[in-house]
């Protein structure tokens, strides 16, 4: 079984991917302490409260664990489509992960950010290094809700495989894709309790009321109520009527498709960032099946005749 190190996990919805597709988690690494309680909750391997700025201390540990990959989300503030734009101290964490890919050289890594990151500064500097490690590497763009997600979520993914061809994962990705989105009905049969929800809007150009015949928007790392006054916007699913609320943090943890046994930590502000940060459990565990079906054809090495 190939060993997996996760940094920056979170609370780990890119480990339990990897660990559904059948990898073995043998650590993660995250130095915010609600994360790392609420991670240490669902998994039973180690997690090291460590700062990962501090690649010099952080190499040896990840040593010790030997993985086989090493996965990652860095925080993505500093590309993300809410934020300024500027790359700042963050886009720094996206250097530390190339740093430790670097001195330790795992056969593999996957690391997901915002598909903005793709065209940042920081990643032309960070994807020349994996380069020059000899890494091959799969960039792709994906949309969650084609990858068995109820969500249009879309997210960069760098996958590098030592000593191997660019885009030895592409073709696999692209064919395990669905042919349509998957909607909140599809994932959730007769489940929900409703048919239309509220999901605030970063400003009133845009709608706030979606069907469940559609994927969701992106869960984003907060939640609020219909505010008094909503305004109504022209391709809002519906007109607001009683009925219609915002979702509870639960109901979006499902629509990112944590199982719903996952234990959860932190009141609202917290708990919602836990959730917004993570990657969608169904979205990790898709490239981790290609991962694992690229590992599994790949020629096994000879044994020597005698
Ligand atoms: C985008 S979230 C990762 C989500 C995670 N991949 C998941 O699927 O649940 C980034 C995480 O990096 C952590 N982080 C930020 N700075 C860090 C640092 N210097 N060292 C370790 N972890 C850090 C944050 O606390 C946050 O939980």
């Amino acid at each position: 079984m190939k060993r997996v190190v996760d940094l920056f996990a979170g609370c780990g919805g890119l480990s339990l991917g990897f660990q559904n597709a059948g990898f073995m988690l043998v650590g993660a690494f995250e130095n915010w302490t609600l994360a790392a309680d609420c991670y240490e909750l669902n998994f039973s391997h180690p997690v090291f409260r460590a700062d990962l700025t501090d690649v010099t201390s952080a190499v040896p540990l990840i040593q010790g664990l030997k993985p086989d990959i090493i996965i990652g989300g860095p925080p993505c503030q500093d590309f993300s489509h809410a934020g300024k734009r500027i790359e700042d101290k963050r886009a720094c964490l996206t250097n530390c992960f190339a740093e430790i890919i670097e001195e330790t050289l795992p056969p593999f890594f996957a690391m997901e950010n915002v598909d903005r990151a793709q065209k940042s500064v920081t990643y032309s500097a960070v994807r020349a290094k994996f380069k020059l490690a000899g890494y091959g590497l799969t960039e792709m763009t994906l949309d969650a809700s084609f990858c068995g997600v109820p969500q249009k979520r879309k997210r960069f993914f760098c996958v590098g495989a030592l000593r191997q061809a660019d885009s030895f994962l592409t073709e696999r990705l692209a064919r395990a894709m669905s042919s349509e989105e998957t909607t909140l009905r599809d994932y959730f049969g007769a489940t929900l309790e409703f048919e239309h929800y509220y999901r605030h809007p970063r400003n009133y150009s845009r709608r706030a009321i979606f069907s469940i015949d559609e994927p969701a928007p992106t869960i984003r790392g907060m939640n609020r109520p219909v505010p008094p006054g909503y305004p109504g916007h022209p391709h809002d699913a519906k007109p607001l009527d009683r009925s219609i609320r915002a979702m509870t943090s639960l109901e979006r943890a499902l629509i990112q498709t944590f199982p719903a046994n996952f234990k959860w930590l932190g009141k609202k502000t917290g708990l919602e960032q836990l959730i917004g940060n993570a990657v969608p459990v169904k979205l990790a565990e898709f490239v981790a099946r290609a991962l694992a079906d690229h590992l599994s054809q790949a020629p096994s090495r000879r044994k020597r005749p005698f």
